[in-house]
């Protein structure tokens, strides 16, 4: 099928609110074609604005995608050094295009540890794009444990203040201190590049998301892979630990 065929077979069925996306396989895709690693990211980049694109067409609310993770840091510094420069530089031509597709960016990790003109680019595009209709998260210095316990963090300092109960902690409001705060959990989480794993991505959040993992790497996905991975969230039944309608109607004995 055309990508507008498969366009128009997403736009039938129910459209996920909210994808994550982990962005894997910039070296591999590097690699097979002997080129450097950075060359790799960059590829990378050209990815991500091709999904920007197909999301802005589909009306999806909320993307999130992993673009560094707390382990990231053990590559090696000019490897780190490449994907700060290029974070920079994606800031510097894209935040325009980003406007017209009338996202607001937002950073859930870490920013503030990032190298200066990093964190001055983040900073600038979550200001200049606030209060936009769609969301654009960018997992930065990102680590899912971390998150859960900068959310214990605040909640034990309220209860040694004496402000809150612990028996008054719920569910809900433990995710009202994630930084994800005030958004639905994602729907749909994509894996690139074949890897069973979610590597430390939103670990609380992910509990009911329905998972995809492609082989095809980052650089090379486009709409057509979103479409497609689309069509396959919309097959599965979402049960939450429930039954399905045709369950139900099971007999127990
Ligand atoms: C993802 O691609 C980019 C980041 C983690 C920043 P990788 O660099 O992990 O690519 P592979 O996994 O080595 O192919
Ligand atoms: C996950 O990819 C992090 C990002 C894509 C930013 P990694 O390449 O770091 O994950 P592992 O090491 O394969 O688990
Ligand atoms: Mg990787």
């Amino acid at each position: 099928m055309s990508a507008e065929e498969l366009r128009s077979a997403v736009l039938l069925g129910p459209m996920p609110k909210h994808i994550a996306i982990i962005m894997d396989g910039n070296g591999r895709w590097a690699h097979a074609r002997k080129l450097g690693r950075y060359q790799g990211h960059r590829a990378g980049v050209d990815a991500l604005r091709r999904i920007m694109r197909a999301g802005a067409r589909l009306e999806i609310p909320i993307l999130t995608v992993y673009a560094f993770s707390t382990e990231n840091w053990k590559r090696p510094q000019e490897e780190v050094r490449a994907l700060m420069n290029l974070l920079v530089e994606y800031v510097d031509t894209d935040s325009e295009e980003l406007l017209s597709q009338d996202i607001s960016v937002n950073v859930i990790g870490h920013p503030e540890e990032l190298p200066l003109a990093a964190r001055q680019a983040v900073h600038q595009v979550c200001r200049r794009t606030r209060g936009r209709s769609r969301r654009l998260n960018v997992a930065l210095n990102y680590g899912g444990r971390r998150e859960i316990i900068d959310a214990c963090r605040e909640l034990a300092a309220a209860v040694h203040k004496g402000e809150l109960a612990p028996e008054a902690i719920s569910e809900e409001m433990f995710a009202r201190h994630l930084y994800t705060a005030g958004q639905p959990d994602p729907d749909l989480l994509i894996r690139p590049s074949g890897e069973m794993r979610i590597s430390n991505f939103l670990l609380w959040q992910l509990a009911y998301t329905e998972l995809y993992v492609t082989p095809v790497l980052w650089p090379d996905f486009d709409a057509k892979h979103l479409y497609e991975a689309i069509l396959a969230y919309q097959s599965r039944d979402r049960r939450y630990g429930g039954l399905s309608k045709g369950q139900a109607e099971d007999s127990l004995c």
